[in-house]
């Protein structure tokens, strides 16, 4: 192992199972916790999930109101409109029940009670984030493993890009994964928002930021998500899996912490940012057309080859790390499609003269495509944009 810095940054309480959200009393009681800034959307309210919160928060005794009022994949505008709705009204605690969405926009809340800064002074210097109140983060995807990143995304839309916005204090300080949460996750979002999970562990575990720390979570993540995803989508009584899925999606969302994510990541941000494909869909779309560009780099075969020794349990015997790496790109390749994830841009209005701006766009994700293995020049984010349009 290297002995370059790095190091793990945790949540400082996780709580896992089903009815895992009967913690939410005592989390809030042993913080004493009175008025509580309770965020999610619309959707999720819709759904009666957001009621299995809201009994928890009535059982504590505890006064709260309810933001739900912001668009999914939030602009940075967006989300500093409902910040200002929520400043100064005296909470002392913030809950977050919701997908990516969600999270991210409760997190940038819970540094953002000050009126030194707001959103947009954290593009331009995310070091200004001091935490102001501590978050309670509850998942209702699985997942963007936002509830344990120091990460909060958001759509810039006058560069029609979205930016991550990293500052350790954005970390959440609790999270629930409870399966309930995720019991009727739509077929379709289950699988996008999986396989963005499952992009984040194999991006980190090829990730030149990888270390011993990522890797425990990357490759267990990877292992789960890639032997549990398909019968979480498909079969809507496949609770456990589930539940695997939520824990893998959040060892993902460890791995970014301690490593990061790499060019399926860069690539996909202009497609989020300009064409508003969901996060998920994005990521799915770019894997494999990514993964075979990188599998040109020998470090990047073992590491996938280590992958494969790791994650597949069934009978074929292989023996040399082509071998291996190539049959991992297969099956990742197989999953996506079983899934049945979007595979064409067009389908997004994305056409081909749109093929330069979105190389210009991707090669500035610099934060992310400095962890990728093999160097990624425009020539090559041409030829991988073009494997989907
Ligand atoms: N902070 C991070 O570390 C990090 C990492 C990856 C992605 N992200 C960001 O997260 C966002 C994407 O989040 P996401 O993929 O979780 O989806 P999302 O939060 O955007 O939600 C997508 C849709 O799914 C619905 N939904 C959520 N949970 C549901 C449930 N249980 N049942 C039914 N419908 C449900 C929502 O209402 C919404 O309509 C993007 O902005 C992305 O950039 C953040
Ligand atoms: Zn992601």
């Amino acid at each position: 192992m290297s002995l370059e810095k790095y190091s793990l940054k945790l949540p400082k309480a996780v709580y896992s199972g089903k009815n895992s959200l009967e913690n939410i009393q005592d989390i809030l009681k042993s913080r004493g916790a009175a008025k509580v800034a309770a965020f999610t959307d619309k959707g999720i309210r819709k759904l009666g999930l957001f009621d299995l919160v809201e009994e928890e928060l009535k059982k504590a005794n505890i006064e709260y109101d309810i933001y739900d009022d912001f668009p999914v994949e939030p602009g940075y505008q967006e989300v500093q409109h409902v910040i200002d709705q929520f400043k100064g009204k005296g909470y002392d605690f913030v809950v977050a029940c919701g997908g990516g969405s969600v999270l991210d926009t409760a997190k940038l809340a819970s540094v953002l009670v000050t009126d030194e800064y707001g959103v947009k002074e954290l593009l331009d210097d995310p070091k200004r984030a001091k935490k102001c109140l501590e978050i309670l983060s509850i998942p209702t995807t699985a997942g963007t493993g936002a509830e344990c990143t120091p990460n909060a995304i958001v759509g810039v839309p006058e560069k029609e890009v979205k930016i991550g916005i990293v500052n350790d204090n954005m970390m959440s300080d609790y999270v629930i994964l409870d399966a309930r949460l995720i019991e009727n996750l739509p077929r379709a979002i289950a699988a996008t928002t999986g396989v963005d999970a499952m992009c984040h562990c194999i991006e980190c575990y090829t990730s030149n930021k990888a270390n011993a720390f990522s890797d425990t979570f990357a490759l267990r993540g990877f292992d789960i998500i890639m032997n549990n995803i398909e019968k979480a989508c498909n079969d809507k009584d496949a609770l456990t899996e589930k539940n695997n899925m939520q824990i893998a999606a959040f060892y993902g969302g460890v791995a970014i912490t301690a490593s990061g994510t790499t060019a399926v990541h860069a690539l996909s941000y202009p497609l989020g940012g300009k064409y508003h494909i969901p996060h998920g869909t994005a990521n799915a779309m770019l894997l494999i057309s990514v993964m075979k560009f990188n599998a040109g780099d020998a470090d990047f075969r073992r590491r996938l080859a280590e992958a494969w020794d790791t994650a597949y349990h069934g009978e074929r015997r292989l023996e040399t790390i082509d071998e291996k790496s190539a049959a991992l790109i297969s099956w990742m390749e197989e999953i996506v499609k079983n899934l049945n994830i979007p595979s064409d841009l067009k389908e997004f209005g994305v056409r081909a003269e749109d093929l330069e701006g979105l190389v210009a766009s991707g090669l500035q994700q610099k934060r992310l495509l400095v962890n990728n293995m093999r160097e990624v020049t425009a020539e090559d984010a041409r030829r991988i944009y073009l494997e989907v349009i």
